[in-house]
């Protein structure tokens, strides 16, 4: 039994505009909804807990998608938090051991072979698994005044993508420590790092992209249709 966790609660700051960003239309659904269906399509996938923002006027209710139950809490203020809540409000008939999937609301081009990849190799690692794409750029430091400073090497570096595999009860703790150790975890796979954790990095399609601007989103829309065609 697996289950998944979409943090949904942010605001989209960088986005700008009246909607959240998860609530915008792309080929005739929201953000949200691509996400959502993209996680449940797996077989394995049991459910999904939404974790939403206290004052969402949007969400549309759904209590199921594609004949899975869709469950929803509220997230907290940084997508840890919502990550955190969302993995407590689970249904008590998770374990502890069960593998959980936790995955943005703000990637709707997730594509179905990744996502079966994860879990293939996932549940085979003692630890968990991420979706990954390496570095392809040249990276490069910055001054305090925004000029080139240096060139970063790029060998070994790898972009953190979502969905990420791990266990209901180790992901739990892992990011209730970092929480109370005041660090600020951007993604699951970061705080089983610092406990000395080493997740697994499974290879993932790069236009598995995460929507913050408005040019993403016109992206996302023309990855999509190429995805259906
Ligand atoms: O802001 P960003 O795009 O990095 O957020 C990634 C995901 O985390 C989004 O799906 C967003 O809705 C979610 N999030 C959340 N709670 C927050 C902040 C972000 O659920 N407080």
């Amino acid at each position: 039994m697996t289950w998944a966790v979409v943090p949904a609660a942010g605001r989209g700051s960088r986005f700008g505009g009246e909607r959240p960003k998860q609530y915008l239309s792309l080929a005739g659904r929201t953000l949200l909804e691509h996400s959502l269906r993209a996680v449940l399509s797996h077989d394995d996938v049991d459910g999904v807990m939404v974790a939403l923002s206290p004052d969402d006027r949007d969400w549309p209710g759904w209590r199921d998608l594609g004949g899975k139950p869709v469950l929803t809490c509220i997230g907290g203020a940084e997508r840890a938090d919502s990550v955190l809540a969302g993995l407590q409000a689970l249904p008590g008939t998770v374990s502890e051991d069960q593998w959980v999937l936790v995955h943005d609301a703000a990637r709707p081009c997730l594509r179905a072979l990744d996502l079966a990849r994860l879990l293939t190799v996932g549940q085979a690692d003692p630890v968990g698994a991420l979706l990954a794409a390496p570095v392809r750029d040249t990276l490069k430091r910055a001054d305090r005044v925004g000029r080139s400073q240096s060139t970063e090497p790029r060998d070994w570096l790898w972009r953190a993508l979502t969905p990420q595999l791990f266990r209901r009860g180790g992901l739990t703790r892992a990011l209730e420590a970092a929480l109370r150790a005041g660090v600020r975890v951007t993604d699951e796979a970061m705080a089983m790092e610092r406990l000395g954790l080493k997740p697994c990095l499974v290879e993932g399609s790069e236009d598995n992209i995460k929507v913050t601007t408005p040019a993403d989103l016109a992206l996302a829309e023309f990855i999509l249709a190429q995805a259906r065609a």
